[in-house]
């Protein structure tokens, strides 16, 4: 136990929203540094914001953090618990006064001077609003979206990046040995990063990402351009919020609407079936689902869930708080924590990635 001195004595920790690989070793990062160098006390949350409203923590000693580093999920568990924001039926007001004031009302009782959270936009976004009901909240940004605005990268990314490329290279022989078009829809919410990503590092012939609404009839051209060089089969990527350029041109309501109609069980099916229609040629879709999320993180994702753990704990220790740690070039610092507070890191539409896609051939739906 370290005898370094920390303006931080106790603090609790806790993994919300969707998980991502990476965590256990963010986790292990944040507690040995702050148990082995400082002597802090740590109380890990059972599952997100909820642990610390139904009253679900435990202690955590350095053992607990014993053989994590490679381990995919949350020891903690994890939920999608927004305790500012009211349920179906429920008025904002009632269910603010409840969970908030629980919330802070175990804070205290738990005599933790800070709360650290491992999470994405949502998580960040809670954190910074109990800092400004007055508690001491540092942020950790874990998502396999890399969507978080403040840092260059988030954990979670790396993994998902080389699932997803993996599925993109074994797509490939399938799609040639039957002549198809293959579309395979990846995670991302409503950002691109992990489509274009995979889909550069696949060499995907197409690739379709929300911040650039596609048009069927490009992708038409494209397609049937290939095929006219000889080229018997395609593959076609697809972020789950992609979406096309008359549904950009909607208002949200009714934007909304169409989707539910259209969407279909998924984006990517629907892809698929505009495809067919649009070309007539055969066309098959692969939606990855969860397996983008599960399982070991990636080398690149447990050093930097390491490195990111490892300075929040020094950032508790100086009593720095209000902050998120973050990757900016290819340091570790951090922001403050409205920063990344209600925002969404989209891809820029001048980002070099894109240009680099079009310059293999890839075409970007528009
Ligand atoms: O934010 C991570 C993520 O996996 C997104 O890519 C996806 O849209 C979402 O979570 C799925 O959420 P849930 O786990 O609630 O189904």
């Amino acid at each position: 136990m370290g005898n370094r001195y920390s303006a931080t004595k106790t603090f609790g920790i806790l993994t919300a929203g969707g998980d991502c690989p990476g965590l256990n070793a963010a986790i292990r990062g944040v507690c040995r540094a702050a148990y082995d160098r400082y002597g802090m006390n740590i109380v890990g949350i059972a599952n997100g914001y909820l642990g610390l409203i139904q009253e679900n923590w435990r202690y955590l000693r350095p053992v607990d953090t014993y053989g994590i580093l490679t381990r995919g999920g949350t020891i903690l568990g994890a939920s999608r618990e927004k305790p500012f924001k009211a349920k179906k039926g429920e008025s904002d007001s009632e269910i603010e006064g409840d969970k908030v004031q629980a919330i802070k009302d175990n804070y205290k009782r738990l005599n933790l001077d800070c709360l650290v959270v491992l999470g994405g936009n949502g998580t960040n976004t809670t954190g910074y609003l109990l800092a400004r009901e007055g508690l001491n909240v540092l942020g950790l940004p874990k998502t396999i979206d890399n969507d978080i605005v403040g840092t260059d990268r988030t954990f979670g990314f790396h993994s998902a990046l080389a699932i997803g490329t993996e599925a993109i290279d074994r797509l490939h022989s399938t799609a040639q040995s039957h002549s198809r078009v293959i579309v395979i829809e990846l995670m991302g919410h409503k950002a691109g990063w992990l489509a274009l990503y995979a889909g550069v590092a696949g060499g995907g012939d197409v690739i379709l990402i929300p911040e650039i609404p596609y048009d069927i009839k490009a992708i038409g051209r494209h397609l049937e351009a290939r095929s006219g060089e000889g080229k018997s089969y395609s593959i076609v990527v697809v972020a789950e919020g992609a979406l096309s350029a008359a549904e950009a041109a909607m208002d949200k309501k009714e934007r909304k609407k169409y989707r539910v109609e259209t969407v279909n069980p998924s984006i990517g099916y629907r892809v698929a079936r505009e495809i067919e229609e649009e070309t007539g040629m055969e066309t098959r879709a692969t939606v990855l689902g969860y397996v983008q999320r599960g399982g070991i993180p990636s080398a690149s994702d447990r050093v930097l869930a390491t490195a990111l753990g490892t300075a929040a704990a020094d950032l508790l220790a100086k009593g720095k708080y209000g902050r998120m740690v973050a990757l900016i070039g290819d340091s570790i610092d951090s922001v403050d924590l409205s920063v990344p507070s209600e925002k969404v890191k989209n891809v820029p539409l001048d980002h070099y990635m894109l240009d680099t896609a079009l310059a293999v051939g890839t075409c970007l739906g528009n």
